[in-house]
């Protein structure tokens, strides 16, 4: 065919739709009635616009002069926080609370300064959690599922990571370095990509215990697991030397299989050690003040009273989902929570701390194809954001949000205003077959079609609860991640650093260069002053310096993940049950 030709078709079909490409019917009878909240009568005025506009002007054209040195910083981190969770997440906290949704304010988005990150790492398109923690975190791009090292270091090659030179140091260690303090809150297990890129060197993200390593074929001596390096490396074990917290799930990885803890779970790790005990031990050799928590209860008890250590362990694996623990109304903390506990510990140094705070559970939610759960982990990151806001004041302390990766939910269709976030779309397909407002390009949530045309999931039994799966137009027994860029939030001293569209190893160098950490406070004059409130720092050399240990011949690890097994059908997950599939996946 012909160009010409081509172009004169589409003007025919553009004729015959009105607007070949936003042309909607109106919604047929048949399509699912969706609850709406319509918007308040005042938008409908211009005058409404323009105050809004006007008051955003002035809060722009005279912002607080932030620039002083941020002696606190926080990182928060939303696991797979994509760009298209964020609509979703502010219009649901909006309908809970009886209105339209659309134009509510999560507490993050409030921050004065908003950037973009570009999220693929040295040896992929799209990244996992493991590379982009050593991007946010080091400074560094690295390879897919390693942690702490240079791209100098394949995956799974423990020999090559043997090499310190490869080794990285995370702006945790560059704040404990200067005499501050360093936390780390997650709501996964503490061992897990995300966290573990504040303190762990490793060749794979998988190598959480010295089972993990043993199943893999790894000397535990040669590359030690990431639960020991929390306890017993630098700068993990720095973690003593001043003020340090660290919450959290995954105390499997900490005891032998040998004890059952706390919940009645037995541990993971086959050398027998307890790292928990170690970390106690450690402790009351040194005579400080310490707190092991693994409840709720017990985490506020021990911050009524800040002790300048607190390892809080709430789980043998991942914490549960904030929606579960509600339900369960069972004793564990939220993110708010355990963050404003380490607010409390951490400002008990007067030079200040670096804190990390993940909400890690949006991307599990995400790759099991259930937007209610990933919406809901959002709003648990923006309560806790909204907590540190109002305990750290802005002239002193940077506070910066953003996400690792992306993920592939769509936010799609043309609803009306107010239209229920989590229900169908007021349009119908062509097909006449209804779809989600939110849905997937790949993950468990498709359903196979058998010839008949594509499945109306408004006819499912379990219909819009909270565990059931939205549809998707791949399948894959996990969704993946998205290539795409990352929102950076950011309020505090040097905010406006964080303009623009950058790396995302940039992340932690800006961060540091605001507070006069790491590397990048050689290019700030003000940095080379002394500061009259400097104190001795404490010792830096690590309190169990790594054997040397022969070089080891490596196998690639078996599969992990339960869904994998599912493949190969060894695995035993009941097929429609998909709140049981969260526990197996969980894994
Ligand atoms: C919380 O932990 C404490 C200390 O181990 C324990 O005594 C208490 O029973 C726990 N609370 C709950 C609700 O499990
Ligand atoms: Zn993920």
């Amino acid at each position: 065919m012909r160009p010409c030709s081509l172009v004169l078709m589409v003007a025919v079909v553009a004729v015959a739709h009105g607007d070949r490409y936003h042309d909607r019917r109106p919604a047929p009878a048949a399509a699912p009635s969706s609850r709406a909240i319509p918007p308040s009568e005042e938008e409908r005025a211009a005058s409404y616009w323009y105050a809004e506009a006007f008051d955003a002007i002035e809060a722009r054209l005279s912002p607080p002069a932030y620039d002083s040195v941020a002696r606190n910083v926080v990182m928060f981190l939303g696991d797979g926080l994509s760009v298209p969770t964020l609509a979703p997440a502010r219009t649901l906290k909006g309908q809970r609370q009886g209105r339209s949704g659309e134009e509510e304010q999560l507490a993050y988005e409030r921050f004065p300064v908003t950037g973009l990150a570009k999220t693929y790492c040295v040896d992929k398109q799209i990244p996992d959690s493991a590379c982009t923690a050593t991007a946010y975190l080091c400074g560094v791009k690295n390879n897919y599922g390693t942690l702490g090292v240079t791209a100098r270091v394949p995956r799974y090659d423990c020999d090559a990571s043997t090499d310190r030179a490869t080794h990285l140091e995370s702006i945790a260690a560059w704040a404990l370095a200067d005499g501050r303090s360093a936390g780390i809150v997650t709501t996964t297990r503490i061992t897990h990509a995300s966290p573990a890129g504040a303190y762990a060197n490793s060749a794979d993200r998988g190598w959480e215990s010295d089972a993990d390593l043993r199943a893999a074929a790894v000397d535990p001596a040669a590359c030690p697991d990431i639960a020991d390096q929390l306890v017993n490396s630098h700068p993990g074990n720095q973690f003593q030397a001043s003020q340090s917290v660290i919450l959290g799930g995954g105390r499997r990885a900490f005891r032998p299989t040998t004890v059952l803890d706390e919940e009645y779970s037995p541990g993971r790790r086959l050398d027998g050690r307890d790292l928990i005990e170690e970390w106690r031990g450690q402790r009351a050799a040194a005579g400080v003040a310490h707190a092991y928590v693994w409840n709720r209860t017990e985490l506020l008890r021990a911050v009524e009273d800040p002790p300048e250590y607190l390892l809080g362990l709430f789980e043998a694996n991942h914490m549960q989902y904030a929606a579960e623990a509600r339900a369960a109304g069972n004793d564990e903390p939220t993110l708010a929570e355990m963050t404003e506990a380490a607010i409390r510990v951490l400002s008990r140094n007067p030079r200040g701390f670096f804190l990390f705070v993940e909400g890690g559970r949006i991307d599990h939610a995400h790759h099991d194809n259930l937007p209610h759960l990933a919406l809901d982990e959002t709003l648990a990151l923006s309560d806790a954001v909204e907590r540190a806001d109002a305990l750290l004041p802005p002239a002193s302390s940077l506070l910066v949000l953003t996400a690792d990766h992306s993920h592939v939910m769509a936010f799609n269709g043309y609803s009306r205003r107010g239209t229920d976030i989590l229900g169908p779309s007021d349009d119908i397909g062509d097909d006449g077959v209804p779809y989600m407002t939110l849905s997937y390009t790949n993950g468990p949530g498709y359903r196979s079609q058998q010839g008949v045309g594509r499945v109306d999931v408004t006819q499912d039994s379990d219909f819009m609860s909270i565990a059931w799966m939205t549809h998707a137009e791949v399948p894959l027994a996990s969704e993946t991640h998205g290539g795409d860029d990352v929102a950076v939030f950011a309020r505090g001293p040097q905010q406006q650093l964080f303009t623009g569209l950058y790396e995302q190893s940039q992340l932690p160098h800006l961060m540091a260069h605001a507070a006069c950490l790491g590397p990048a406070a050689a290019l700030r004059a003000e940095c080379s002053r002394p500061s009259p409130r400097r104190s001795p720092s404490p010792s830096r050399s690590p309190s169990q310096p790594r054997r040397p240990t022969p070089p080891r011949r490596l196998r690639a690890p078996p599969p992990r993940f339960c869904w994998q097994r599912r493949f190969s059908g060894s695995c035993r997950c009941p097929p429609q049950n998909h709140m049981r599939i969260l526990v197996y996946t969980r894994q």
